[in-house]
């Protein structure tokens, strides 16, 4: 097989820029051969944009059962990521899903029996892996150079959305179209780099607004507390409502911290470690004089792009993947542990009781706010960035 031929589901604002990407010089080895929106307005738009051998499907299961494809990329809404999934790799295809892999964790367990089953390659878009400084955040923890993690702290607010954003979709920020806020939309990316690179919390206390900067339903301001084995702590804020916003993601270990903000990685190392030198010496305020250095990377950012050819990559040559499927449950554990944390007012330990949260979510899903909007796709290119649209 020289090329892969790949179908791309959902023809919104990331699944068009899927299709942009994999006709860009930047795709190897892989060929656009079909697409797939439930709107006909996205249909048009591809018959008239993509290339014409491209085929036009009016569903995403119209689209599997064609056998037109060797592989797809997901891009629909959250709900409905997992049936799609599970549809696709029983027939066969090889299967790229957005995030977050699905809404609640209950809803994973079929897809990885679906992916097991099937022997077909399940990779998620986790496109912010791809960064070279947290690529370089992970080496340097992982060596274990600067020793074991007392804290982390992420301020995640660089993710401003006006109320036209939450009014350009039907599914946006409602309970029953979502299932969640920033939590669910913007910060998997997040969610996923901190569990890549701290490990998983065991115990998390979170406070989240709901509609407290837009009018909508569901979270739009979250701070949490993580705790982790071993006793470091954590602190995760994120916001949609602050401009200009921040992100800034500092951890601290015991000899030294790393600071990643601006796209700059920045270590502080201690000639020896806290806990073995300075807490036991002889000076009661130990000040070392010791500078953070830039920490070089090799300058690779490829984003979405990079995701798929190694997602291509892997299934014609066996390399290594970006982001696992599997590997998705992770972030989703966390972000479910916020939410439920939240909605009861206490600590919660992960795993989180799977069925609580499902019940919870479910009464808000029979509630969710009708919105009777007009859904716009916005055709922005942020792949320079590898901003969320
Ligand atoms: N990785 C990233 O940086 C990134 C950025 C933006 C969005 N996303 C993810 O991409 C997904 C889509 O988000 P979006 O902003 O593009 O949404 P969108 O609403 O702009 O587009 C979704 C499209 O899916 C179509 N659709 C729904 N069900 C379908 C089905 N069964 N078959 C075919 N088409 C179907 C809709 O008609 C719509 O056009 C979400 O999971 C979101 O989290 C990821």
């Amino acid at each position: 097989m020289n090329k892969l031929r790949l179908g791309v589901i959902g023809l919104g604002n990331m699944g068009s820029e899927h299709c942009r990407l994999i006709l860009s010089n930047r795709a190897k080895d892989m060929q656009l051969c079909c697409v797939a929106d439930l709107r006909e307005e996205r249909r048009a738009w591809a018959r008239a944009t993509l290339p014409e051998n491209v085929q036009v499907y009016e569903s995403g299961h119209a689209l599997i059962e064609a056998g037109a494809c060797d592989a797809v990329i997901i891009a629909v809404p959250h709900y409905i990521h997992p049936d799609l999934t599970i549809h696709a790799l029983r027939h066969g295809l090889h299967v790229l899903c957005e995030k977050p892999v699905a809404v609640y964790t209950q809803q994973v367990k079929p897809v990885l029996e679906a992916a097991r089953e099937s022997g077909k390659t399940f990779a998620l878009m986790f496109n912010q892996r791809t960064n070279c400084v947290y690529r370089k955040m992970k080496q340097i923890l992982d060596s274990g150079e600067l020793g074991p993690m007392k804290r982390m702290s992420w301020t995640i607010t660089d993710w401003y959305r006006s109320q036209l954003y939450y009014d350009s979709g039907s599914w946006r920020a409602t309970w029953a179209g979502e299932g969640g806020g920033v939590l669910l939309n913007q910060c998997p990316h997040q969610l996923d780099l901190l569990q890549w690179l701290c490990g998983m919390p065991v115990r998390i206390s979170a406070f989240a607004q709901e509609g407290k900067w837009h009018d909508i339903e569901v979270e739009d301001d979250v701070t949490a507390y993580l705790e982790f084995e071993g006793g470091a702590t954590g602190v995760f804020i994120a916001s949609t409502g602050d401009l200009p916003g921040t992100n800034r993601l500092e951890i601290a270990c015991d000899q030294g911290k790393l600071v990643c903000e601006n796209g700059k990685l920045l270590m502080w190392k201690l000639p020896m470690p806290e806990s073995s030198g300075y807490r036991q010496g002889a000076d009661a305020y130990p000040h070392p004089d010791i500078q953070p250095i830039e920490v070089e990377t090799d300058g690779e950012n490829p984003q979405h792009i990079g995701v798929t050819n190694a997602f291509v990559s892997h299934i014609l040559h066996g390399t290594p993947l970006v982001a696992e499927g599997e590997e998705g449950v992770n972030a989703l554990m966390i972000s479910n542990a916020m939410h439920l944390s939240a909605w009861l007012e206490r600590p919660v330990s992960l795993p989180i009781d799977e069925d609580l949260f499902a019940r919870l979510l479910m009464a808000r899903r029979l509630t969710s706010r009708k919105k009777d909007t007009q859904d716009i796709t916005f055709s922005t290119d942020h792949s320079a960035t590898g901003k969320a649209l």
